[in-house]
């Protein structure tokens, strides 16, 4: 398995572009099976998950070319809708393949996706919504059956403001007969990119981004052109980095618009963050201060997604800080290794007290899910001495080579391939 080899202590320094962000082009990528013609996607990351879903829409018999960060899509000749179990496995996010499937062919065979490391992942308001829009469902064992002639738009009230479950109920209603209501409905920026795309499809999709989503149903979608929006959280993941090195950043095509609660709790501790047109310049000079009190919670409020190299951040900070995870149950893996390089984390249920200490000491950690492993990297980033990040997989993820994207900013940092260390060990 691939290692990262980091020698800390450097600043980071320069210009960064932020690539497509994964979790707008996951769901954009499944609803490309509503369309009765091409798409073309730009600005595509290149990651794991991607390849993944590319994988399983050319099971169902889609055509599917990624050439750098463009995608071509023909799902004229689908001809399944079923989701083998271990590709389901494999990606828990093949379950937007639900909605589209259902709403095309009016049948579509999956599996529960199963928990992951952050949690148990279930996805009952998924179901619960499309059988509101007339599906059938039935579910043997892991095994989930859903069935309809034709969906009929319904007023579904969400009691979660679950990201996944909006999309997946956006993309069963566009060709469902008659309006859809979705009340409660998530309102992260990835949603709002999936209702431009049904919208550039044909679809009749308005709402997005407040907790109320209307679609009026049409009879047919056709394919288009479609660029992909950046990604928020890599791009808070370099500013955070940038911050925790002490050094200096530019971020060119980020949109600042979707990191304001990032931006908020950066500047109470103490980093510079001067916003430009569709740029960002993020620094750090002396010693940072402590955030008293940083809870996740639903967009527009601090991203769950970040809250593992937040607390990096925090960590090396001055005085107390204390961090609430709300959303997932499991997302505090990051903190015995964090606490291994000399960090002093204490958890309680679903709270954190990071209390700041001088340094960060490198040693070998393991990255245990995508976002802890970004953790990982910039803690290592940090830190004094070398530190080797384990099973990176899960932060291919997310991140689109993050060692060159650091690299690339003055950071010391490696990928080691078994190949590679096959050879040393040949020499
Ligand atoms: C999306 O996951 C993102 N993934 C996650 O990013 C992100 O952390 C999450 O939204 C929250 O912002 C993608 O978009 C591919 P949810 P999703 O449905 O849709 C519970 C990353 O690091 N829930 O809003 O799965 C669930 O258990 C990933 O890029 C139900 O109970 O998130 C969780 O506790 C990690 N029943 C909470 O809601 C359901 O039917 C949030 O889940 C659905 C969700």
């Amino acid at each position: 398995m691939d290692k990262l080899v980091i020698e800390g202590g450097k600043p980071l320094s320069g210009t960064i572009r932020i690539h497509g962000a994964k979790n707008a082009a996951l769901p954009i990528l499944a609803a490309s099976l509503l369309a009765e013609g091409s798409v073309k996607l730009l600005n595509v990351p290149q990651l794991l998950d991607i390849d993944v879903m590319l994988d399983i829409l050319r099971n169902l018999g889609c055509r599917a070319e990624h050439e750098e960060q463009t995608v071509l899509l023909d799902g004229a000749n689908i001809a399944s809708s079923h989701i083998p179990e271990p590709l389901m496995r494999q990606m828990r996010s093949s379950v937007f393949l639900m909605g589209p499937l259902l709403a095309r062919f009016g049948e579509v065979q999956l599996y529960q996706p199963g928990g992951c490391a952050i949690g148990e992942r279930k996805i009952d308001l998924h179901l619960r919504g499309l059988a509101a829009l007339g599906a059938d469902i039935e579910e043997k064992g892991s095994r989930i059956v859903c069935k309809a002639k034709r969906l009929t738009g319904a007023e579904i009230i969400l009691d979660f403001p679950s990201v996944g479950a909006t999309e997946n109920i956006m993309m069963a209603a566009v060709l469902a007969k008659g309006r859809t209501t979705i009340v409660g409905a998530a309102r992260e920026p990835e949603i709002q990119d999936l209702q431009r795309f049904l919208n550039e499809l044909g679809a009749k999709v308005r709402g997005a981004g407040t907790d109320t989503i209307f679609i009026d149903g049409v009879d047919r979608l056709e394919g288009c052109v479609f660029e992909i929006i950046p990604d928020r959280i890599v791009s808070g993941t370099v500013m955070v980095a940038a911050a925790a090195t002490r050094g200096d950043v530019t971020l060119e095509g980020a949109h600042p618009a979707h990191l304001t609660s990032l931006i908020h709790v950066l500047r109470r501790a103490g980093v510079q963050i001067d916003v430009g047109d569709g740029i960002m310049k993020v620094g750090a000079s002396g010693r940072l201060k402590a955030v008293d009190r940083v809870v996740t919670s639903p967009y527009p409020a601090f991203p769950t997604d970040l809250q593992a190299q937040v607390m990096t951040l925090l960590a090396l900070s001055d005085g107390v800080s204390v961090m609430k995870e709300t959303i997932f149950e499991g997302r505090f893996k990051h903190v015995d290794e964090l606490c291994r390089m000399g960090a002093d984390i204490r958890v309680d249920l679903n709270h954190a007290f990071i209390r700041g200490v001088p340094q960060l000491y490198g040693t070998s950690v393991e990255a245990t899910d995508l976002r802890a492993g970004a953790a990982l990297v910039i803690a290592g980033l940090a830190a004094h001495g070398r530190t080797v990040v384990e099973q990176v997989h899960h932060i291919d993820r997310g991140y689109d080579r993050i060692e060159a994207m650091f690299s690339k900013l003055n950071g010391d940092i490696v990928r080691v391939t078994n190949e590679s260390l096959k050879l040393q060990g040949q020499r």
